[in-house]
This record gives structure tokens, C-alpha cells and sequence, in this order.
């Protein structure tokens, strides 16, 4: 079962509306990072509305979140267009070409005469600050945002906002960094009035604790001083991290070569997919019905304070899921105590990136999805059938 805490939520979200306030910037929910839509009434106070990487996630914050929709997708085909220009605020470009095939048709709509939809062009800064090519937008060749070199000379009509996505998971330093490039190549675009908005995207991890909040207010207020744009910010990571769990149960417990291994109701590859495609390691908390306190409710979320409770100690077991693919492995787990048939894990930080990219691969069970209040109770959203399973293929 997915849990996500709402008192979580609502920290994050107070964090980030303290810094778009000081800043004087606007800050929306990225869809794709985080799209439990019954969640949304727990932000949405908070956060200027949402940014959707495509016509079904405009769909999604037109129809729950109902507040300012930025849409930007590497392609749009005429019918998300002919849509989309009915409700989004913002439509973002990423490629002249796209622009260029859509332009009169966007110019010619009521909603882009009156003011209310905006259009703008993805741009790349060329400007990489991360390790990992497969989060980099700026690598050599990338699909994604259009070079300042591609860009000149062309004709720009009809544009009045650049964006750019570089970030992923960073502090405001890779942002000082990114603005300077931007600031060089785009420079003398936001200076013409004729550009009113500048989005920074992605990647900001505003809500960690080290992340250099003073920083970012700094940039923000900077750029917009020396350009007179609204800037606009689209974190996801930052809005649901440390917000939500995943509960597995152990299926079964057996050896191999040396290893200790057990079977899961949860699956690395169906559940939980960053684990292997980023890769990355989540924690893991045992509950343990024989500790003290036992048959407290089996989460474990106050926002940052859980990691010295991750699960540690002699008992070494390598954790992985019921379906098929030999490398559906969360990892290898240290425990206090053996792991018994029935026992129940939560892995960390699993609203984020996870729940918008489960699958039923093999068929396997799809955890249900649940709010957990600030009186610690659970509200089950959502419970999965083998109805959803059959009907997702045909
Ligand atoms: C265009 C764009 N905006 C925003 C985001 C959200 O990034 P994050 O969840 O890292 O804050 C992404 C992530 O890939 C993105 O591609």
C-alpha cells in the first residue's frame, strides 16, 4: 500500500509557499513527479497550480487542481493543441518547428487575443551541472529545448515566454550556475519587453533541509529585477518528498548461494521502477510487532526525522519482488532480526516518481493507495482489482 502523509504535504508545501513569497515568484505542482489528485486540497492553498507534460495531465489539473495550468510536452499533435488552448495558461514549445506548425492556430484562438494563454519555447542552456546523462537535458544532442544558436535570427512573433529544465535534484547553486548561461545566451531576448515570463523548471530540491533557500530568493529576485519577467518554478520532487511510503509484505523467505532472500508483495521493477531506472536506494523500516511500542500505525512520517530508524543490524536479506525478471531486486537489507513470512516493510519516500509510473507487470497485485491524516488515520483511496489489470491491456 502507497501512504502518504497529508501533515507531510502540507510542510512541503508551506516551505515552498515561504520561499515564492519572499522571492516574488509563482511555484506550481510538476504532474509528473506527483499525481495523486486526492491529495491536491492539501496544496493547493499553497501553490500557484500545476505544470502538465501533456494534454491528460492538463486534463488532471484542470479538473482537481483548478488553479493556473502550465503545459509544456517535447510534442504536441493537433488535436492536444485544438485542447489544450481552450484551458492552459501557459503553453510551452520545444522545438521551432512545433512553434512554427501551430502558431497561427494558437495566435488565432480568443483566449491567446485576450491575454489568458500565453506560449513559450523550451530553451537549452547548454549548460550541464548533474552527473547522470539520463537527467541531463543539456547533454550533446539532447531532444529537449532549442539552442541559442538555433535561435538566431529566427523570427520569434508570437512568443512571450522562455523556459528552461535543467536541474534534477540540485541546490541553488546549479542555478546560479544555469542563470549565468542563460543570462549570456538569452539575455538579450528577456530584456525585450516583448518576453514577460521566464520558467526555471525543475530539480530545485527546495523542501531538503541543507537546500540554500536564501539563494534561490536571491536569483529569483534578480532575474526578475533585471529582465521585469514573472518568474515561474515547477518543482515536483521537492513538493511530495518525504511525503509518502510504500508497505510491502514478506511472501516468502528462503536461501541461495549464501544469500538470504525474500520474496515480496511489492515489486522493484512494477512498483517502485526509479529504484532500477535512476538507480537509487530507498530506506526500509521493519515494523517489528515485538519492539516497544508495537501496533502503532505502520508508517513513520513527520516530514525528516526517520532515517536513524532505517532498518540496520546482522540480518542481511536481499529483497526482491513476485514477478519474473530476474533482477526485480530492491536491493540487499541489513534487519535487527531474521525476516519472517508476514512481516511488514515500508520503504521511504515512494510518493514521488513511483506512484505516476507503476505498472501491473505480470499481473502482479497494484498496491492500493492511501492518505494517512494528522490524526494518524487512514483513508483508503483507492484499492486495486484484477478488473484494472484486465482492462488497462484491452
Ligand atoms: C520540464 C520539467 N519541469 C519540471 C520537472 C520536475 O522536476 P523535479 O521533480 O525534479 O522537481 C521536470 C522533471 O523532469 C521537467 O522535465
Amino acid at each position: 500500500m502507497f501512504v502518504i502523509s497529508t501533515t507531510a504535504l502540507q510542510k512541503n508545501a508551506a516551505i515552498l509557499r515561504e520561499v515564492k513569497d519572499a522571492a516574488g515568484c509563482h511555484l506550481v505542482l510538476a504532474l509528473k513527479g506527483f499525481a495523486c489528485w486526492k491529495a491536491f486540497p492539501f496544496l493547493r492553498d499553497d501553490l500557484d497550480g500545476c505544470c502538465a507534460s501533456g494534454l491528460w495531465e492538463a486534463f488532471l489539473a484542470r479538473d482537481y487542481f483548478k488553479k493556473h495550468i502550465i503545459t509544456y510536452s517535447p510534442a504536441y499533435d493537433e488535436g492536444d493543441v485544438t485542447e489544450l488552448c481552450e484551458f492552459t495558461h501557459h503553453l510551452d514549445f520545444n522545438s521551432l518547428s512545433q512553434w512554427y506548425r501551430f502558431r497561427e492556430q494558437v495566435m488565432a484562438h480568443p483566449r491567446f487575443l485576450s491575454g489568458e494563454l500565453l506560449c513559450g519555447l523550451r530553451v537549452n542552456p547548454e549548460c550541464s551541472t548533474g552527473d547522470t546523462a539520463l537527467y541531463d537535458p543539456c547533454v550533446a544532442g539532447s531532444r529537449l529545448g532549442i539552442t541559442a544558436e538555433q535561435l538566431a535570427g529566427q523570427d520569434l512573433r508570437g512568443l512571450s515566454g522562455l523556459h528552461f529544465h535543467t536541474l534534477c535534484e540540485q541546490n541553488s547553486d546549479a542555478l546560479e550556475t544555469t542563470l549565468t548561461a542563460i543570462h549570456e545566451k538569452f539575455g538579450h531576448l528577456l530584456h525585450s519587453p516583448q518576453f514577460t515570463y521566464l520558467n526555471m523548471g525543475g530539480g530545485h530540491w527546495i523542501t531538503k533541509p541543507f537546500y540554500d533557500r536564501e539563494r534561490l530568493i536571491r536569483l529569483v529576485r534578480e532575474t526578475r529585477e533585471k529582465y521585469q519577467v514573472d518568474v515561474w518554478l515547477e518543482p515536483g520532487e521537492a513538493v511530495a518528498i518525504h511525503t509518502g511510503v510504500l508497505r510491502a509484505t514478506v511472501m516468502d523467505v528462503f536461501e541461495s548461494a549464501g544469500h538470504r532472500l525474500a520474496i515480496l508483495s511489492i515489486s522493484a521493477t512494477g512498483h517502485m521502477p526509479d529504484v532500477m531506472e535512476m538507480p537509487y536506494r530507498p530506506d526500509v523500516f521493519l515494523v517489528d510487532n515485538t519492539s516497544p511500542g508495537a501496533g502503532r500505525p505502520a508508517v513513520i512520517m513527520d516530514g525528516e526525522h526517520y532515517h536513524p530508524t532505517a532498518a540496520t543490524g546482522p540480518w542481511t536479506y536481499r529483497l526482491g519482488g513476485p514477478t519474473c525478471l530476474a533482477g526485480d531486486v530492491v536491493g540487499d537489507f541489513a534487519f535487527h532480526r531474521e525476516l519472517k513470512i508476514g512481516d511488514t516493510l515500508i520503504f521511504d519516500d515512494m510518493a514521488h516518481y513511483t506512484m505516476v509510473k507503476t505498472t501491473t507487470f505480470n499481473g502482479v497485485k497494484h498496491p492500493a493507495i492511501a492518505l494517512q491524516h494528522g490524526d494518524g488515520s487512514l483513508e483508503i483511496l483507492r484499492e486495486f482489482t484484477y478488473a484494472d489489470f484486465r482492462d488497462r491491456l484491452s
